[in-house]
């Protein structure tokens, strides 16, 4: 990267970058103005950012409102080479950082992302860009799971869609405290990959006992919080095998279907069904708390929260990129990459 005269790194008028211009509509790689930051804001030069379902789900229009045209990319990596002003912008400047975009504002899959400073955090020096780039949603996910379980007080924890790479955090975070977990997965290449990654407990949704296993073992194990992903049909299965008082969380609708409920067991059985989205979870805890979160997330992301990297591609190949991640989820995420 140069630098101008005053050895600020020089900044281009114009970039590339990825945009939808409608909801649903083919992703165009482009040429548009580098945004400008403005006070509290910084300028991020891009790095790595993942393909994730909730970037799936943006550009199919049906999640977050978005003016067109956009960039998507919830998520990624880069270096701060500008501040717009204020005392935090200015602290970032310069440093390698995890960021994700401003609520409504363009995001990472572009070759620079203006944002918040307070949506950026600084980078480890031991961490990549790479695993750095994967740091703000699923890791920060897995561990708000396992803390909702431990405040909780649950003996033990289901989870589906758990050959996911939240799914497998989510079975070395468990391991790490000793909170017994049940993955459920949907095929038996699935369940080979998780038993042989050490996890005691996994069922296959598609065995014909699969809704009596699930109830046979959650009573044995008294796991009263369900991780629901996949929702849908799926939703009615967990709730009528759960014991009497869980509480299902319904995280992600990877079915895509409206969930069932039968309103007999939330009424006789003290089950309760509650929505969980990271962002609004964090907007209830203060900041200490979340600093907290933040230094034990980077603390494990070297081990319990690493992402498996299926394959890496430039930002130009974004529609390709999002074809070969819909095809094999499971095999690792496609990280999209700017230089
Ligand atoms: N609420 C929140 O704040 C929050 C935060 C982070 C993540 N999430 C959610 O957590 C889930 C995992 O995220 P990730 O990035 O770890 O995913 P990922 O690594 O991309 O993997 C997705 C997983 O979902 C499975 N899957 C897809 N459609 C399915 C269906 N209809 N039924 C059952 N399984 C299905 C895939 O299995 P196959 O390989 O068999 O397709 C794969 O194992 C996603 O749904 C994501 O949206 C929610």
């Amino acid at each position: 990267m140069s630098s101008d005269r005053t050895g600020k790194t020089a900044v281009p008028e114009v970039m590339r970058a990825v945009r939808q211009h409608e909801p649903g509509g083919n992703l165009v790689y482009e040429t548009v103005p580098v945004p400008h930051p403005g006070p509290g804001e910084v300028l991020v030069r891009m790095q790595a950012s993942p393909v994730n379902p909730s970037d799936l789900a943006l550009i199919r229009g049906n999640y977050l409102a978005r003016t067109y045209p956009f960039v998507p990319g919830l998520e990624g990596s880069g270096t701060v080479i500008r501040s717009g002003g204020g005392l935090m912008a200015g602290l970032r400047l310069g440093k390698r950082v995890a960021c994700s975009p401003d609520p409504e504002g363009d995001g990472a899959w572009a070759e620079y992302m203006k944002t918040s400073a307070m949506r950026t955090t600084l980078l480890p020096g031991n961490i990549s860009h790479e695993q750095g780039s994967m740091m703000l949603i699923n890791p920060m996910t897995a561990m708000a799971l396992i803390e909702m379980a431990r405040a909780g007080n649950h003996r033990a924890l289901v989870n589906n869609a758990a050959a996911s790479a939240l799914g497998k955090m989510l079975i070395r975070l468990a391991g790490k405290y000793r909170i017994p977990l049940i993955n459920i997965v949907r095929n038996e290449k699935q369940v080979t990959e998780l038993r042989e990654m050490g996890a005691s407990h996994v069922l296959n949704s598609t065995d014909s006992s699969f809704e009596s296993e699930l109830q046979r073992i959650s009573h044995e194990l008294k796991a009263t919080l369900f991780l629901d992903a996949v929702t849908g049909e799926q939703s009615s299965q967990l709730l009528r095998a759960a014991p009497k008082g869980t509480t299902l969380v319904a995280y992600a609708r990877l079915s895509g279907d409206p969930m069932k409920v039968d309103p007999a067991s939330l009424i006789s059985e003290m089950k309760q069904v509650v929505g969980f989205q990271l962002g609004n979870w964090l907007q209830t805890k203060g900041i200490l708390f979340k600093l907290r979160l933040v230094g034990r997330v980077k603390s494990h992301l070297d081990g319990a929260l690493h992402t498996r990297i299926h394959k890496r591609m430039p930002l130009e190949k974004a529609e390709e990129a999002i074809l070969e991640y819909k095809n094999n989820m499971s095999a690792g995420k496609i990280i999209l990459t700017m230089e």
